[in-house]
């Protein structure tokens, strides 16, 4: 292959085009055609709930198993059965915070950090409070804009029952070293919980070789539609508690989810796997889908990260504006293409209306990483401008960015 296919990429995405400019995509991503040509088909003709003994019911039993199985090559799983579904991440981490925190009793100990979204720290503080458990506090380093090994090791105890961490920050778009933590947290007994929502649309996530035992993320932040997804080890998820109605399924993978699938957003999850997938076929692999899920992860990263660095190269020209993230050349590899900022004399709120009035698209403020946002002693309400990059922008919308910030900031 030669040169990643981003004209075609982007033709797949009926909102692009040359009106906005989508660098919101932390917050969501847009939607390939076939992803809404999917969900549209399964409206039409499997509008039916699963396990009736009529055509309908079976098209929609396909739709459920299919997409099971599509998140179990997405997320590096051993089966579907690996695999749970739900309203969204926040909501699946409320859930099994719920099952596992039944097991735990008062003075138990669980380990959240200062860099995650509320998704995955809120749900841990109120199971804390509800049942005495006694909340450690993990640290961002402000220099790496990671979680160093050596600042976990101090706080594992042999009652500390989980760390809940994030993969990648949604405001400084660093990438934490989830396998050596997850290794540390787990050689002390404790379970680990992950939070890939924002490594999944930029990297290959291998989920059963990470070394955790839970790991969320969001469709609609890898072009799907809006699910939250969770992988938990096979033994774990048939083992724990379920919240859910006395009748429903016992068995996995239905066993965690919480009344009926919503099956016209599971054939869109599908859907959104298989664009992956022919993205990977369109940069030159061949063989099952795995092999090509990993081929267009590759690609994407391989288009993504230049742009990011043109990105950074260009806003650190803008005196006075301070990029809230890794900006060494050398240590790229250690972030996703998430780049955000602040200037001492401008508002992000106030910077964002001005770029939507542009036909921009960013986001502003805390972005719901309220901790790493006091961590970084930013002001809590306005946070950051923070600027997105997925694979179907372009080097033109990096420089069209920055050169009207440079004009709005001067
Ligand atoms: C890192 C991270 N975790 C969790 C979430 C919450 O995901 P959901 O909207 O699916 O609950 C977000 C949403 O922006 C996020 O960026």
């Amino acid at each position: 292959m030669t040169g990643f296919p981003v004209d075609e990429v982007r033709r797949q995405f009926p909102a692009l085009g040359a009106a906005t400019v989508f660098l919101d995509n932390p917050a969501g991503t847009q939607v390939p055609r076939q992803v809404m040509d999917a969900t549209a088909a399964a409206m039409a003709g499997a509008a039916s709930n699963l396990g009736g003994c009529f055509q309908a019911s079976r098209d929609a039993v396909a739709i459920y198993e299919g997409a099971h199985a599509a998140m179990a090559d997405l997320l590096g799983a051993d089966s579907g059965r690996e695999i749970v579904v739900g309203q969204s991440m926040s909501a699946l981490t409320f859930q099994i915070s719920r099952s596992l925190g039944g097991g735990w009793k008062s003075g138990d100990e669980i380990i959240v950090t200062r860099m995650d979204h509320e998704g995955n720290v809120s749900p841990w503080l109120r199971l804390a409070q509800e049942r005495g458990l006694i909340v450690r506090w993990l640290s961002f380093n402000p220099q790496t804009w990671r979680i160093e090994p050596q600042d976990l090791q101090p706080l594992l105890r042999a009652n500390t029952r989980l760390l809940a961490l994030n993969y990648a920050s949604n405001l400084t778009g660093s990438i934490n070293p989830v396998a050596e933590l997850s290794k540390m947290a787990r050689d002390a007994g404790a379970l680990v919980y992950v939070d890939a929502v924002q490594f999944a649309p930029h990297g290959k996530v291998e989920a059963a070789a990470l070394g955790c035992d839970f790991l969320a993320c969001s469709a609609y932040k890898f072009f799907g539609p809006h699910l939250g997804v969770l992988w938990g080890r096979e033994s774990l998820l048939t083992r724990l508690d379920a919240c859910a109605v006395r009748c429903a399924p016992r068995d996995l993978p239905g066993r965690h989810e919480v009344g009926t699938p919503q099956t016209e957003l599971l054939a869109g999850l599908s859907a959104a796997v298989d664009y992956w997938a022919w993205l990977g076929g369109r940069v030159g692999a061949t063989g099952d889908r795995r092999a090509r899920l990993s081929a267009a992860y590759r690609a994407a990263t391989a288009h993504e990260m230049p742009l990011a660095r043109h990105l950074i190269d260009g806003l650190l020209q803008i005196p006075q504006l301070r990029v809230q993230g890794i900006t060494d050349a050398a240590c790229m590899h250690r972030r996703v293409p998430t780049v955000s900022l602040t200037h001492p004399r401008h508002t992000n709120r106030r910077l964002a209306q001005a770029l939507a009035e542009l036909g921009i698209n960013v986001w502003s403020g805390h972005n719901y990483a309220l901790e790493a946002a006091r961590h970084l002693g930013l002001d809590e309400s306005d946070g950051v401008l923070r600027i997105g990059l997925a694979h179907y922008n372009t080097r033109g919308e990096v420089e069209r960015i920055v050169s009207e910030l440079a004009r709005l900031m001067c």
